[in-house]
């Protein structure tokens, strides 16, 4: 199905229709992942670290899967912000909303929607390490390799895709597009002459 909701009157005109993973795929390797991860959490405190606001329907159904593993994760959030509201990174990472669980000790699982040139998460990990976990692992559902500035990669990840923008699962274009069950790629459209 063709959609294309209405954005700001900067953004370029641009649709969504070409689905990349669907969200049985996504189900199915969420499962997977989780019996990757599930031996490392086998500790007496595992936090489940969800960057906002792209990672919030991956960490719903990754701790749903933990919890049939008999793992029971604490759960908080961390909002960065890394992007402006368009396709491109801004280039700086700031906390705009830190954890506030004690994290010291712990087995920490820092959880993101997507690892894109690498920035966010180098410094999600470095912000949190400073806060003396036992360890911390990073888990992203979707991994553009092609695209990494920094030489991160994560503990967990779900797929690798090629250079497109994506949307869909709890990614954004523009704070649009976060509930689609499925991933899609954003396709821009040439603008009209008038
Ligand atoms: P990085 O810091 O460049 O690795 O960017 C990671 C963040 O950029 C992710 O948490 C997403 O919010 C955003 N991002 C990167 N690629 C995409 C995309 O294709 N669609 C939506 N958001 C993206
Ligand atoms: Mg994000």
């Amino acid at each position: 199905m063709k959609i294309s909701r209405k954005l700001k009157e900067s953004a370029p005109p641009h649709h969504v229709d070409a689905v990349l993973l669907t969200a049985a795929r996504i189900a199915d390797r969420v499962d997977c992942l989780v019996t990757e991860m599930v031996e490392d959490c086998r500790v007496d405190d595992v936090v489940m670290v969800g960057i906002l606001r792209g990672s919030f329907m991956f960490l719903a159904d990754l701790v749903r899967a933990l919890y049939a593993h008999d793992v029971h994760p604490r759960i908080d959030f961390m909002t960065l912000s890394s992007y402006g509201g368009g396709t491109e990174s801004s280039g700086t990472v700031q906390v705009q909303k830190d954890i506030t669980v004690d994290i010291e000790g712990a087995h920490v699982v820092v959880v993101d929607d997507i690892l894109d040139t690498g920035r966010t998460l180098q410094f999600a990990c470095g912000h949190l390490e400073a806060k003396h976990p036992g360890a911390v692992r990073t888990c992203v559902l979707l991994d553009k390799p092609s695209r990494r500035v920094l030489p991160f990669e994560a503990d967990y990840t779900g797929f690798a895709i090629d250079n497109s923008f994506v949307v869909g699962y709890g990614l954004d274009y523009d704070s649009c597009y976060r509930e689609l069950p499925y991933i899609a790629e954003v396709t821009f459209e040439d603008p009209v002459e008038p």
